[in-house]
């Protein structure tokens, strides 16, 4: 199999790109990257040495992107995938990025007769109608009641049901539109397609920054004892999310590949799930046994803009009809980051610290 993944030097793609290789040797690889994401040029190197091609493209570029022939997938994993992009800046760059830029993806894996694998974002669901949802209030987290009065929201998160009308962010927005875009691709081009709504994916390779990329900036704060703050919902760490590792999202991606067919023309939400969900306070309390270091935690009372009390990705579809389930809980996605920042601590640290 010939496989490009776009953003193949980003946290996903390079993963993706290294794993798989390792696991199929005679499979090529081809990591189509513009560098713009600080730290990915880092990962420039260990592509190289386990023989994946790196092509330094732009998928806004239209040119750059036909350029690409003769592959049997394309995994779009190229986007800007912070939820605050365009929100106090321009939002054009984040719709030409993530929008145009992958429908340039889209046209070429039409040209190959290429699947195309999308990593859709549960950002696509409404702010509102996810803040509205009954909640509670437990000592060291924010929890969904029992009782809720909204289709799609329930104690296990969010499903595929919940009703789509209202805003989610340019990101969401952008994520959402490609989602419309792929369906008309499938339907009037017979694009084969697998899209998969993506809570936070967290693990080793993800340079993470202040708006994007929660895991590894906590345990990197903790690591170097710089400071944190728990921001908005009353300055006390307790909202929540789910984290998939990396590794459960490669065997995803490995099946999506693989088995096409239980992932043409549909949605799925993955992600780590209820069981694999965590508050920031609690995440301190991982953070300091891992690395033994406590460090100061500030509190800002304003909440930012865009943000959740609580997500938890309800998975239920996608593990019922495919049997994907994920295996990595949070205490190993934490000790698996902080074994990648001890064993690359001079490299990361400018970027991370
Ligand atoms: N990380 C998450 O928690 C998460 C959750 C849901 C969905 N996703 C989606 O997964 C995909 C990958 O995310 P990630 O976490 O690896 O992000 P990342 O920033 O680590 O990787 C993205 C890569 O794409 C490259 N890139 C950006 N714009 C490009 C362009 N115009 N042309 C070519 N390359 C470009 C960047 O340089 C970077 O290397 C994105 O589509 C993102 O929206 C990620």
């Amino acid at each position: 199999m010939k496989v490009v993944v776009t953003g193949g030097a980003g946290f996903i793609g390079s993963s993706v790109c290294l794993q798989l290789k390792q696991k199929y040797p005679a499979y090529s690889f081809t990591a189509f990257d513009n560098l713009r994401r600080t730290g990915s040029e880092l990962n420039m190197a260990e592509l190289k040495k386990n023989g994946i091609r790196f092509i330094h493209g732009d998928i806004r570029c239209r040119e750059d992107v036909e350029a690409l022939t003769d592959f049997d997938a394309l995994i779009d994993a190229s986007a800007e995938p912070s939820v605050q992009a365009g929100l106090n800046n321009d939002p054009a760059y984040i719709i030409n990025n993530n929008l145009n830029g992958s429908i340039n993806c889209f046209n070429t894996c039409l040209k190959n007769n290429a699947t195309l694998i999308f990593l859709s974002s549960s950002r696509v669901y409404p702010i509102n109608r996810i803040e509205k949802a009954n909640f509670k209030e437990e000592p060291t987290r924010f929890s969904f009641s029992d009782k809720q009065s909204e289709k799609g929201i329930s104690k296990l998160g969010i499903s595929e049901d919940l009703e789509l009308s209202g805003a989610r962010s340019f990101y969401g927005a952008t994520k959402l539109a490609s989602e419309l875009f792929i369906r008309e691709y499938c339907e009037f081009y017979k694009l084969k397609a697998a899209i998969t709504r993506l809570g936070v994916i967290a693990g080793p390779r993800q340079m993470a920054k202040a708006d994007q990329g929660v895991a590894t900036l906590w345990l990197a704060k903790h690591f170097w004892k710089r400071q944190l703050s728990y921001i908005g919902y009353g300055g006390h760490g307790k909202q929540v999310r789910d984290i998939l590792h990396i590794d459960d999202l490669v065997e995803l991606i490995d099946m999506q590949l693989h088995q096409t067919e239980k992932f043409n023309d549909k949605v799925f939400n993955a992600g780590g799930g209820l069981y694999n969900s965590v508050s920031l306070q609690e995440m301190t309390t991982v953070c300091e046994q891992i690395t033994g270091n406590k460090i100061r935690i500030e509190s800002e009372l304003q909440n930012r803009q865009a943000d959740l009390r609580i997500f938890i990705t309800d998975h239920s579809r996608i593990s019922n009809e495919t049997g994907w389930l994920p295996k990595k809980n949070v205490e190993t996605i934490f000790t698996d980051i902080f074994n990648w920042i001890r064993e690359n601590e001079a490299a990361l640290k400018p970027l991370l610290s």
